[in-house]
């Protein structure tokens, strides 16, 4: 545990000057006797896929549109919370991650002790048991199934009706405890594995490898390299067969999803870190990084400047860039925004665990990075983050990691009337909307706020289905319902 707080310490802390990695794009690329071609003909037509659409199937929600829903969730956060879950042994038995949503409402919950199920109500109705392997990825629904990742190495598939291992194929000695994402589409489950040194972050290892199973059986089908190790990764599917995420750099990636070629790569800042991850929409693919090299001698401030790139979908080639006034420690979502004309990317800003500092949410308009509005959030009062502390002792007991150290806000969502949720480490959940057209968001038609009284981790976006919305903090579960 202690190795497992300091290196998050240090990930949220430090990063460090490495020279480049590994140069090796694609390993164990090309399966025998079936070409490219035959590859993307085969992902197109999925003949024995049960076509059920689940409401929000993934930490980030649906292809193609991530991070945004096509329903509407509760403004009205404080008056409109139904129910809340949290450990029987107390709120602190567990780290709790990342949610998703059936067709039929129900709620799936990740966490540092297994997954979990509930009916919209609140009434569980089955759990898998991980432990001493943790799962601290946002799990995805796909044709059945909840797939899932943990510490130990293994990827998990459980049958979504009785929460049964359905196969569990360990990849690698190790996957990260960074909250990213296991992703499934098509029959293929995406997860990074391969935790080890080095890293950009001087004593933290970080997962090296992308690694794609057969849905059906679990199966390793190829595995890839990217330049430099990946961190929260978190895959998001795209058109013709592909996927796309970036590395702890901000570098951009596409790979065919059936055979692991590279497409193409871009940008990134050698020698940086983020906590962020990507977001795909109007055509482009959007990645975060942090400007600062070396941090290793002076540490991050809250002031710290990042850039959010926009690259072309289709050919990698960069769109436009800008540079950020706080770090983009998070995924952007992209979407249609309240009052807002075209599509825009939410963008949380924040250097975490810093006591004194402040958070904001920008939101950028996607075709030419132009500001739209600024949310100021609020400021960490507290040493750590919202729960961190008061939590030690008994996560130490129960013999799960010991803290959250998440990102400063959740990864943030928008509903179909384009109001923002986003979740801030001093435990407030938000809906935002700029009512007035003014570009600050401000007053309490603007702002509506739960106070969950602890951080969200990178991968726990909130959740939404026609008038329901659920989001795990760093150790419950809150439902919020119309
Ligand atoms: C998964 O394995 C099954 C059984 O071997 C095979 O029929 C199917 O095509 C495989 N799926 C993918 C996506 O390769
Ligand atoms: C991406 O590139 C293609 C091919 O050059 C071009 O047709 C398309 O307009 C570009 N899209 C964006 C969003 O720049
Ligand atoms: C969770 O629900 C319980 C029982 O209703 C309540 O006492 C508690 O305050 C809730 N926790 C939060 C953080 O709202």
């Amino acid at each position: 545990m202690a190795r497992l707080v300091l290196a998050s310490l240090a990930a949220a802390f430090l990063r460090c000057c490495l020279g480049d990695t590994v140069e090796a794009d694609c390993k164990d690329g090309e399966r025998p006797g079936l070409s490219f071609i035959q590859a993307k003909a085969l992902a197109r037509d999925s003949p024995n896929a049960k076509k059920v659409d689940y409401l929000w199937s993934s930490g980030r929600g649906n292809f193609p549109n991530y991070g945004v829903s096509p329903a509407s969730a509760p403004f009205d956060l404080a008056h409109k919370k139904v129910w809340n879950w949290s450990h029987p042994l107390g709120r602190f038995a567990t780290l709790t991650y990342g949610t998703a949503i059936d067709h039929q409402r129900n709620i799936y919950l990740s966490g540092a002790d297994g997954v979990r199920k509930f009916d919209h109500k609140g009434k569980m109705l089955w759990e898998y048991d991980s432990l001493p392997a943790e799962m601290m990825d946002a799990p995805s629904l796909h044709d059945g199934k909840l797939y899932g990742s943990d510490t130990q190495g293994n990827v998990v598939a459980l049958d979504m009706d009785s929460g049964e291992v359905v196969w569990r194929t360990k990849v690698a000695k190790e996957i990260g405890q960074d909250n990213g994402f296991t992703m499934a589409k098509d029959g293929v489950v995406l997860a990074a594995t391969d935790f080890r040194l080095p890293s950009p972050l001087p004593t933290a290892a970080a997962n090296h490898k992308v690694q794609a199973l057969n849905a059906s059986n679990g199966s390793p089908m190829w595995s890839f390299e990217p330049d430099t190790p990946v961190w929260n990764f978190l895959p998001l599917f795209v058109d013709e067969g592909d996927f796309v995420f970036q590395d702890m750099t901000g570098k951009a990636y596409r790979v065919d999803l059936h055979t692991g070629s590279l497409i193409w790569k871009n940008g990134g800042l050698d020698d940086t870190w983020t906590d962020g991850s990507a977001a795909v929409g109007n055509g482009m693919v959007f990645t975060v990084h942090n400007n600062k090299k070396e941090p290793l001698t002076q540490l991050m401030g809250q002031y710290e400047p990042g850039t959010l790139s926009a690259y072309n979908l289709s050919n990698g080639e960069l769109v436009w860039k800008l540079v950020t006034p706080r770090p983009p420690n998070n995924a952007p979502a992209v979407g249609k925004v309240k009052g807002l004309d075209g599509v825009s990317v939410v963008m949380p800003l924040c250097q975490q665990i810093i006591p004194g500092s402040f958070c904001d949410v920008h939101v950028y308009d996607a075709d030419t990075g132009d500001l739209q509005w600024v949310f100021h959030g609020p400021q960490q009062t507290t040493l750590m983050q919202a729960g961190d502390l008061e939590g030690i002792s008994a996560r130490t007991l129960r013999g799960i990691r010991s803290t959250c150290l998440p990102n400063g806000w959740s990864a943030p969502s928008i509903d179909a009337h384009g109001t923002v949720f986003v979740g801030n480490e001093q435990g407030n959940l938000f809906a935002l909307r700029d009512m007035d057209g003014d570009g600050t968001i401000y007053g309490d038609d603007e702002i509506s706020s739960y106070d969950t009284q602890a951080a969200f981790s990178g991968s726990s976006s909130p959740a939404i289905a026609p008038g329901l919305l659920a989001v795990a903090s760093c150790d419950s579960l809150f439902v919020f319902k119309d």
